[in-house]
């Protein structure tokens, strides 16, 4: 098969098109033709300095397309069925072997452009803010990098849960962007005083959750934004700032602060049924996926240099 592949870490020139070796099904496993790949995050975070699990390496956690073939012991998929599929590495390929259990079947009225952005986006954001964020309804969230792949789904299923919904971006063209999907207010965190500019949006009061995505300084501007009892999520490093958060401004607000990991639930019955849901609601038009720009797979370098050029405005698809 071909692949996107590097023998080092690095920035986006890393990737080679090459010819590979075909991954081969396991037991409990389905062998699926990929026909589109969501690039997430923490693709770009792994192309970059992640670790590599073979030389050459494949990078990719979401993807999906048609199963071509179905491992010993897999009785609820067959061959022909179309899957989102997520995995530790692997999907900026043509074929892909995964766990049949981090697979979810695609209705057939389903693009599956967009249902190959669900999983880690959705599922990611439903753990933040309801699993380990308790978000209750006409509480405030503040969620961070709402233009974001995860923070596009969070403003979405916030806003839908009865939240006064927040965003941070980095420009105000993009704050602009969120508004159809649920965003009562915008912050352009490119101002220095963007802590003050959610004070002042909340009376002063602060917000209930902060999910951040973002880490490093930010990391600390999301505490500084909680109410009194207010919660935070750390959820991922996308601004690239090794800070470190001095753990002592959370004890004045009796705030929290708690980190959340999917791949470390994503296996589990509660979150298969959980990214189920936003499948299906996806699927429905219930809920949006907003894709920017699709390259082919050969195109992987673009595709991430453009995804971290911060242009982009919910995900970025490579179609094989
Ligand atoms: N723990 C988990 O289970 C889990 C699951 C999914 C994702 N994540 C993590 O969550 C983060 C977001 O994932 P995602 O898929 O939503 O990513 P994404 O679609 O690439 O969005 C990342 C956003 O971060 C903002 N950003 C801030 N500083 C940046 C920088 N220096 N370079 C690039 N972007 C920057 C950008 O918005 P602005 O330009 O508007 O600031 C961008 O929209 C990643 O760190 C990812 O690893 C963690």
């Amino acid at each position: 098969m071909k692949a996107a592949v590097y023998y080092e870490t690095g920035p986006p020139e890393v990737f080679r098109y090459e010819d590979v070796p075909d991954p081969v099904c396991f037991a409990g496993g389905v062998l699926v033709q990929v026909e589109a790949i969501s690039v997430e995050g923490g693709d770009t975070l792994n192309r970059a300095g992640g670790e590599m699990t073979a030389t050459p390496h494949i990078v990719g956690y979401q993807c999906a397309g048609t199963i071509r073939e179905v491992g010993e012991g897999v009785e609820d998929r067959h061959v022909g069925q179309r899957v989102v599929a997520t995995m530790f590495a692997g999907s900026h390929a043509e074929l892909v072997a995964v766990p049949a259990l981090v697979t979810w079947p695609i209705p057939e009225e389903a693009d599956i452009v967009s249902v190959a952005c669900v999983p880690v986006a959705f599922g990611t954001a439903d753990d933040c803010l309801f699993e380990f964020g308790h978000l209750r309804p006409g509480e405030t969230v503040l969620i961070q990098a709402g233009a974001g792949g995860v923070g596009l789904a969070a403003i979405q299923l916030a806003k839908r849960a009865g939240a006064t919904v927040l965003a941070t971006a980095s420009s105000d063209d993009r704050l602009e962007r969120l508004r159809p999907f649920g965003l009562d207010h915008g912050i352009n965190y490119s101002d220095a005083d963007w802590v003050n500019a959610v004070r002042k949006v909340t009376s002063g009061r602060g917000v209930d959750l902060a999910v951040d995505s973002v880490g490093g300084s930010v990391l600390l501007g999301s505490v500084q934004c909680l109410a009194y009892r207010g919660r935070c999520i750390t959820v991922g490093n996308a601004g690239r700032n090794p800070q470190p958060l001095d753990v002592s401004v959370l004890a004045m607000g009796n705030h929290s602060l708690t980190g959340v990991f999917l791949g470390a639930e994503i296996g589990n019955e509660r979150a298969r049924a959980m990214i189920a849901r936003h499948v299906a609601d996806v699927a429905a038009g219930r809920l949006h996926v907003v894709v920017d720009r699709t390259f082919p797979l050969a195109e992987a370098a673009a595709a991430h240099a453009y995804l971290e050029s911060r242009q982009a405005v919910g995900r970025v698809v490579l179609v094989p």
